[in-house]
């Protein structure tokens, strides 16, 4: 089973507490809802799990029972709680429902109003948010029915997650995998993340710039790019719309983000002033290189015994720049330091105009999952304890929203 630490610690408040029904309809890919219900409970959701009859063939419902803590449901079993109706009793007080895997034929079901098992019927019935996971053969998922039947429960304001493209049960490649566990859990966190953003354009530097000497050679900062991918996955969740600047690195780049990609810091900052229009908030994470190669040889340098002296000029401040706009933006620094962190990063702040900026030590921030950040503002000081940086990313969110509706 996957490690999901780094997801539930994203989560934090979003999701825990939360009563979420699970419904499985009949596919192989029920068993990932077994992994699923597990990443659930793992992250403080209350899980209670409908299967419909043929969802029951595949992984029992003593298999959910056991992973949940709740009793698991299937079929229609009327009369079996307490008033004998479980198909409005259990929809009751839910924060949503998740259909994974949902088949096909569940679909259809679902987008012509059937209420023909406890599923069907609580999905009628619920007054909370629907999302379903499609499951399925690709064939059956391109087929005009499918397609019919998946816009309809777009229509009604269902939400359709996935599938993704990737090898099937069947044997055969194409669109109709169901979206991973893990993947589910993010959208689910997303949904219910606070939209602290909503409205708001956000522009965001991250990752390294690359000072070409010749072709093959260069001078970079070892920034892996995840503090800033995080930070922009969470601006995204909070409902931002997102510009993402990016140095070369290799993350994939997070949902509902446009990501820019620039290699040097002179192309960095042609692409940031290229998309600033509307920009509300500008953060920028990316350490780029103070100084790059006077010339840039065309062809790769030939090595000789002589020693080679190499003209550096300074590049220039992005951060610094949109600061000193007209009209500009809501600006974040970040400042990455060896020693004495709080004297560097409120100078950095004071010489930039900066609302705020975040400070981090070196040994801590680059290149690991983790770090101990500060962040430095007008009113002080408020460091925060070591943390995954999905979950600072969130914090450092929610305090430039504090500070941008006091503005
Ligand atoms: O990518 P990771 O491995 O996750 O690591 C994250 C990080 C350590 C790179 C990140 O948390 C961080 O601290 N980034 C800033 C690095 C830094 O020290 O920058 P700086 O002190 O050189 O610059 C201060 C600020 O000005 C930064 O916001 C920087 O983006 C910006 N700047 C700097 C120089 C320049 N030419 N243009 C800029 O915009």
């Amino acid at each position: 089973m996957s490690d999901y630490t780094h997801v539930i610690d994203e989560l934090g408040q979003n999701l825990r507490g939360r009563r979420i029904v699970l419904g499985v309809s009949g596919g192989i890919a029920a068993y990932k809802a077994a992994e699923l219900t597990r990443a659930l409970g793992r992250m403080g959701v209350d899980v209670h799990v409908v299967l419909t009859e043929a969802g029951a063939r595949f992984v029992t419902p003593l298999t959910f029972q056991a992973l949940s803590g709740n009793r698991a449901w299937s079929g229609f079993q009327d009369g079996e709680m307490e008033d004998g109706m479980p198909h409005i009793t259990l929809g009751r007080g839910i924060d949503a429902i998740l259909v994974a895997p949902a088949s096909a034929n569940f679909i259809a079901r679902l987008a012509a109003g059937f209420a023909n098992d406890l599923l069907s019927t609580l999905c009628l019935a619920r007054d909370c948010p629907l999302f379903v996971a499609p499951a399925m053969n690709r064939q059956m998922w391109e087929n005009p029915a499918t397609r019919r039947n998946v816009a309809l429960l777009q229509a009604d304001g269902i939400i359709v997650l996935g599938p993704c493209v990737g090898e099937q049960a069947c044997g055969e490649t194409g669109p109709g995998r169901m979206l991973e566990p893990e993947a589910l859990c993010k959208e689910l966190t997303a949904f219910f993340t606070p939209k602290l953003l909503a409205g708001r354009k956000v522009m965001l530097t991250a990752g390294p710039t690359f000072e070409a000497i010749d072709p093959v050679r260069g001078i970079t900062n070892s920034s892996s790019g995840k503090m800033g991918y995080a930070l922009a996955a969470a601006c995204a969740r909070a409902g931002a719309e997102v510009v993402l600047v990016s140095g070369p690195v290799t993350l994939p780049v997070p949902a509902g983000v446009r990501c820019i990609n620039a290699t040097s810091a002179l192309q960095m900052r042609d692409e940031v002033f290229a998309a600033m229009t509307g920009v509300d908030v500008f953060i920028a994470v990316a350490a780029v290189a103070d100084y790059r190669p006077a010339e840039s040889a065309v062809h790769k340098i030939k090595k000789s015994g002589a020693a080679i002296h190499l003209e550096l000029v300074p590049n220039p401040d992005i951060l610094a720049e949109v600061a000193a706009l007209p009209e500009p933006p809501f600006c974040v620094g970040f400042a990455a330091e060896s020693q004495e962190l709080d004297a560097y990063a409120e100078a950095k702040r004071r010489a930039k105009r900066l609302p705020m900026l975040v400070g981090n030590l070196l040994g801590d921030g680059l290149g690991g999952d983790e770090n101990t950040i500060v962040i430095y503002d007008e009113e002080g000081r408020h460091p925060l304890p070591r943390a995954p940086k999905t979950y600072l990313a969130q914090r450092i969110v929610e305090r430039i929203a504090c500070l941008l509706s006091t503005k």
